[in-house]
């Protein structure tokens, strides 16, 4: 793929996907030969890493928010609402699909695909520190990056029996399947994604 790279171009098509506010889907057609990733590896890192800081601030200021307001249940509230359309909101601005996942769902909504869960498959279990990681995919990009559990997680993906009886209640009335408990400090909690 990188004899292929023309910065020049890419960065044209970089600014004018970052304009649109079409599907997401890239212009150039996967099964060309000569096709180019639409972006170099770089810039579709550089670019993807922007959106992810801005969905994780975005929601850990609003989590933080409700929690000191409304205490977890209240939190999960907004997670639940919230968090899928901080991600909306983020690929309709930028033009292209990003959003969270995990090798331990908590929603289902959330779950990975190959490429995805290759890396969550290679790192979740290794103990080292996962990278930021671009697969070429499909005349573009899925860019990877890791999401560590913080001591802030563990009030609602921590052990269960640290949970209040309501925060159990709530969790369980939107996620029946809960994978996402049982993660201390440190651990590999699930991912970040884009698609360039
Ligand atoms: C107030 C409870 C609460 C706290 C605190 C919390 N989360 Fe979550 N988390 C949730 C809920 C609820 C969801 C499901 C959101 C949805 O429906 O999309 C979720 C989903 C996720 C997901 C998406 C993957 C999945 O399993 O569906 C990741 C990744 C994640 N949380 C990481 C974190 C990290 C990292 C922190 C700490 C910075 C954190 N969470 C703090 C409640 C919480």
């Amino acid at each position: 793929m990188r004899i292929y790279r023309n910065s020049t171009l890419a960065l044209a098509l970089l600014v004018v996907g970052g304009c649109s506010s079409g599907p997401s889907t890239s212009t150039v057609p996967a099964s060309t030969p000569t096709s180019a990733p639409a972006v170099t590896e770089a810039q579709a890192t550089q670019t993807a890493k922007e959106t992810f800081q801005q969905f994780g601030e975005t929601l850990k200021a609003e989590l933080k928010k409700a929690i000191s307001e409304g205490g977890p249940v209240s939190a999960v509230e907004v997670c639940h609402t919230r968090a899928p359309q901080i991600a909306e909101e983020i690929s309709k601005a930028r033009g292209f699909p990003m959003g969270r996942s995990s090798h331990r769902l908590r929603n289902q909504n959330n779950a990975p695909d190959e490429d995805i869960a290759r890396y969550l498959e290679k790192y979740s279990g290794s103990g080292k520190e996962a990278p930021v990681e671009a697969v070429s995919t499909d005349g573009g990009w899925t860019v990877i990056a890791p999401i560590v559990t913080q001591p802030l997680c563990v009030t609602c993906h921590g052990d269960p029996k640290t949970f209040s009886p309501e925060l159990t209640q709530a969790l369980n009335k939107y996620y029946p399947n809960d994978k996402a408990t049982g993660f201390k400090p440190g651990d590999l909690r699930g991912v970040f994604w884009a698609r360039i």
